[in-house]
């Protein structure tokens, strides 16, 4: 074996064995880089004869290509062999069913909601919406809530910015789901049977308020729409929602601008040990305000008050879930603790409908 099949054997053995990059590269700068035993042979080339010259150069030649193309591709070989380690360590079986530990979770405000838009579905009311930033006419006037009056104040309105030396009144975070009413009216005309689910502000914070809470508003108007409609609709509203076959409402005189006559409607219950039950007992339990449509908000939804009336009412949908699912703080509704979702949550995938079962 001559000089250069020694050299040769070496470097292609050391190649084969070497184990990562780094050993490579140190094998490339023994052989071939600037000081390299191939690149310091090349050098010797010059003190030899002609003849001397052609052979040995060539066969230099021929091996620095050999060390070159032995090197790159150990490097592919190793590359590919890293690549296989990882995809076999980071497989994933794409046929297991889904882990339910980790599937997200209904919030109990958006089960409410889907309990009662299914109930009121049920009894031929549809969904209508509205914006949260309302205007000042929408939130209030039209609702025959004038400038100076009093609901104003107790409403703890946020207000959007305005420019100072714009005239118009400001716009505001609605304080109720009430504005849909008109836009509804606006929008569909008489006779209408809807309800509005959704978010509504007021300043104000404590255990059982939060400056963001969810109304849903109901509306009926007909020809003949009376008090012994909303009535009825309450009570097979609570009999659906509370799951239990009777309820008694009891329904106390108020004040709402937008309604005439107006009444709060408490609902028959008992509180014995702690435990909220619904149609027995002798506490009674405030649950919303309704009443009859005011003359002025259907004549500002565009219906003729001499031609059509409805009732009204608007209920607290986080209460209707505290209440139903015995959860004690209204704040931590909105606080996104994993925790709490998850133990409050409901089945993503489970739809509450009157006839399949609303909570379960
Ligand atoms: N908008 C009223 C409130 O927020 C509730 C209500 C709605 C009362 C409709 C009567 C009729 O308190």
């Amino acid at each position: 074996m001559d000089a250069l099949d020694v050299l040769k054997a070496k470097y292609l053995d050391g190649i084969a064995a070497a184990g990562d990059e780094a050993a490579l590269e140190e094998i490339r700068l023994a052989a071939l880089g600037k000081k390299g035993e191939i690149s310091l042979k090349m050098r010797e080339l010059g003190k030899m004869t002609p003849e001397e010259r052609q052979t040995v150069g060539k066969a230099l030649n021929v091996l620095k290509d050999e060390i070159d193309a032995a090197l790159r591709a150990k490097k592919t070989a190793l590359a590919d062999a890293a690549l296989d380690a990882r995809l076999a360590q980071e497989w994933l079986d794409v046929t297991l069913p889904g882990r339910p530990r980790r599937q997200g979770t209904i919030h109990p405000v958006s089960q409410v909601m889907d309990e009662v838009t299914a109930i009121f579905a049920d009894m031929g009311f549809a969904v209508a919406e509205g914006p949260q930033v309302e205007s000042d006419w929408y939130n209030f006037d039209a609702l025959n809530i004038a400038p100076e009056h009093p609901a104003r104040q107790e409403h703890d309105t946020f207000f959007m910015a305005r420019d100072p030396a714009d005239p118009r009144p400001p716009h505001v975070l609605r304080t109720h789901t009430s504005p849909v009413q008109i836009r509804a009216m606006q929008a569909q005309g008489a006779p209408i049977r809807v309800i509005a689910p959704g978010r509504v502000y007021r300043m104000d914070m404590d255990q059982t308020h939060t400056p963001m809470f969810h109304q849903v508003e109901g509306m009926a108007i007909g020809k003949d729409i009376s008090m012994a409609n909303l009535k009825w609709v309450l009570e097979e509203f609570c009999k659906a929602f509370f799951e239990v076959d009777n309820v008694e409402l009891r329904f106390r005189a108020s004040h709402f601008p937008f309604t005439e006559p107006s009444a709060e409607v408490d609902i028959r219950c008992s509180w014995e040990g702690g435990q909220l039950k619904i149609g027995e007992g002798n506490d009674w339990m405030e649950i919303l305000g309704s009443g009859m449509m005011h003359p002025k908000v259907l004549e500002a939804g565009g219906i003729d008050p001499n031609e059509w009336q409805g009732f009204a009412f608007g209920m607290g949908i986080d209460r209707l879930a505290m209440l139903k699912y015995g959860i004690p703080d209204l704040r931590a509704f909105f606080e996104s603790d994993l925790r709490w979702l998850r133990h409050y949550g409901f089945a993503a995938l489970d739809l509450p409908t009157v006839f399949g079962g609303l909570s379960k």
